[in-house]
C-alpha cells in the first residue's frame, strides 16, 4: 500500500513545471516546554540507565510540558514564531494544518483551536493523522492546495504532548519520546525553488509495530481501559527499527531520483529524530557526510510529528543553510507511514 504526493506513483500530483505555481517556506518556528525530564530523572522511575539510553537511542533530555497544557498552546508558540519568522499576520492565513498524534480533544481539531488562539480568521483548518509522519504529510497537503489554488498562505504544525501518551513504567518507550512543536509558513512561489516534490507511503498491516490501543471507538476511553494501560503507546522497537532504516533511504532516494539530483547536492540531511543509530545507519547507507545530517535528539528525544519541524528550525537559526540550498527530510513512524520532501530553501 503505497501512494505519493507530487511523485510518480499513481495517484501523483502534478509534475514539477506542469504549473507555475509552488509553495515556498518562508518562515520557521519552534517550541518546546521549559520542564527537562533526564536520563537521571528516569533512572529514578524505570529500571533504566544513562549509559544504555544513550548508547542505544543517543537522548539524553526531553521537554514535558506542563500539567493542563494543550497541544495548541504549543503550536501556538512554534506558530508565533515561524509568523514572525516569515512576516505573514495570521489573518492573511489560508491554511492551518497541524499534524499530530496527541490532539487537544478528538474533536474539534486542534487546527481549528490554533485558528482561533492566533487570529487566522479567514483560515481553514485541519488535523492530519500520521503520527510520525505527520508534519511531512502535512507540508505535502498545504504543498498540494497552494499548488492547486486553494490558498496562497499556509500554516503547517507538528506538535505533540506525547507525555500524555507515554507509560512511564514501560522502560522500553518512556526513554524516548518528549514534548514539542515545530511550524513552517508556506507562501505561494513562483516555479523554481520551494517544495520541490514530496513522497508519501503507508502500510497498514503493519499497524502493531507502533500504536496507542486506547482512546478510540476500538477501545473507547472506560476505567477498564485505563486499567489495562491501553492508553499508552505500545512499540516493537527492534522490528520498528529495522522497517525504519529500510524505509527512510527508500524515501529519501526517491526525492533525489524524482528531481534528478544526488545526495551530493543535499546541503542539509533532515531526519526523524527517533533513534542516533537509525540516523547514522540512514546516513551511511544514503552516503552523506555526517556533518551534513542534522541532529538535535539528544536534548528534545522523539517528539514525534514535531521532530521534523523542530530541527528544521533548530538548523536555520544555526545557519545550517542559506537561501538556494538544498534540505531533504524524511520521516517515518506509526501506521506504519514514511515520507520525504526535498526543499530550495
Ligand atoms: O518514531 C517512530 C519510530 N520509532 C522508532 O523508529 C524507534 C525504533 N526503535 C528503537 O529506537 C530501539 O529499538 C529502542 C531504543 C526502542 C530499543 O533499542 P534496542 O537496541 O532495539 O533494544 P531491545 O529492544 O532489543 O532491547 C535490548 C535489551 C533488552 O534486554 P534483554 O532482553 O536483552 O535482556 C531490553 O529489555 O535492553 C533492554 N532494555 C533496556 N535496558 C535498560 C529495553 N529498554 C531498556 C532501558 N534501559 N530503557
Amino acid at each position: 500500500m503505497s501512494n505519493a504526493a507530487n511523485g510518480t506513483a499513481p495517484g501523483a500530483g502534478p509534475s514539477p513545471g506542469d504549473r507555475p505555481i509552488r509553495a515556498h517556506v518562508t518562515g520557521w518556528g519552534r517550541y518546546v516546554p521549559s520542564q527537562v525530564l533526564t536520563n537521571a530523572d528516569l533512572e529514578k522511575m524505570v529500571d533504566t540507565n544513562d549509559e544504555w539510553i544513550t548508547e542505544r537511542t543517543g537522548i539524553k533530555t526531553r521537554h514535558i510540558a506542563e500539567p493542563g497544557a494543550a497541544n495548541s498552546d504549543l503550536c501556538l508558540e512554534a506558530a508565533r514564531i515561524a509568523l514572525d519568522d516569515a512576516g505573514v499576520d495570521p489573518a492573511e492565513l489560508d491554511i492551518v494544518i497541524v499534524g499530530t498524534l496527541t490532539p487537544d480533544m478528538p474533536f474539534p481539531a486542534t487546527a481549528c483551536f490554533l485558528q482561533a488562539k492566533i487570529g487566522a480568521t479567514r483560515a481553514y483548518g485541519m488535523d492530519l493523522s500520521a503520527a510520525c509522519s505527520g508534519f511531512v504529510y502535512s507540508l505535502s497537503v498545504a504543498d498540494a492546495l497552494i499548488r492547486a489554488g486553494r490558498g496562497k498562505k499556509a500554516l503547517v504544525v507538528g506538535a505533540e504532548i506525547l507525555s500524555s501518551v507515554v507509560d512511564y513504567t514501560d522502560r522500553s518507550t518512556c526513554i524516548l519520546f518528549g514534548d514539542g512543536a515545530g511550524a513552517a509558513v508556506l507562501t505561494e512561489c513562483p516555479e523554481g525553488d520551494g517544495v520541490l516534490s514530496c513522497h508519501l507511503h503507508s502500510d497498514g498491516n503493519l499497524w502493531k509495530l507502533i500504536y496507542c490501543p486506547g482512546g478510540g471507538t476500538l477501545h473507547p476511553y472506560s476505567p477498564e481501559m485505563v486499567e489495562q494501560r491501553l492508553r499508552f503507546i505500545r512499540m516493537a522497537g527492534n522490528e520498528t527499527f529495522k522497517h525504519a532504516v529500510l524505509r527512510m533511504v527508500e524515501v529519501s532516494n526517491e526525492a533525489l531520483t524524482r528531481n534528478g539530483v544526488t545526495i551530493d547536492d543535499v546541503k542539509l540531511f533532515i531526519p526523524h529524530q527517533a533513534n542516533l543509530r537509525i540516523i547514522q545507519v540512514v546516513g551511511k547507507r544514503l552516503g552523506i557526510p555526517e556533518e551534513r545530517v542534522f541532529v538535535d535528539l539528544e536534548k528534545y528525544g522523539n517528539t514525534s510529528a514535531a521532530s521534523i519541524p523542530i530541527a528544521l528550525a533548530e538548523a536555520k537559526a544555526q545557519g545550517r543553510f542559506a537561501a538556494g540550498d538544498l534540505v531533504l527530510v524524511v520521516a517515518f513512524g506509526g501506521g506504519l507511514t514514511w515520507a520525504s520532501a526535498l526543499m530550495r530553501m
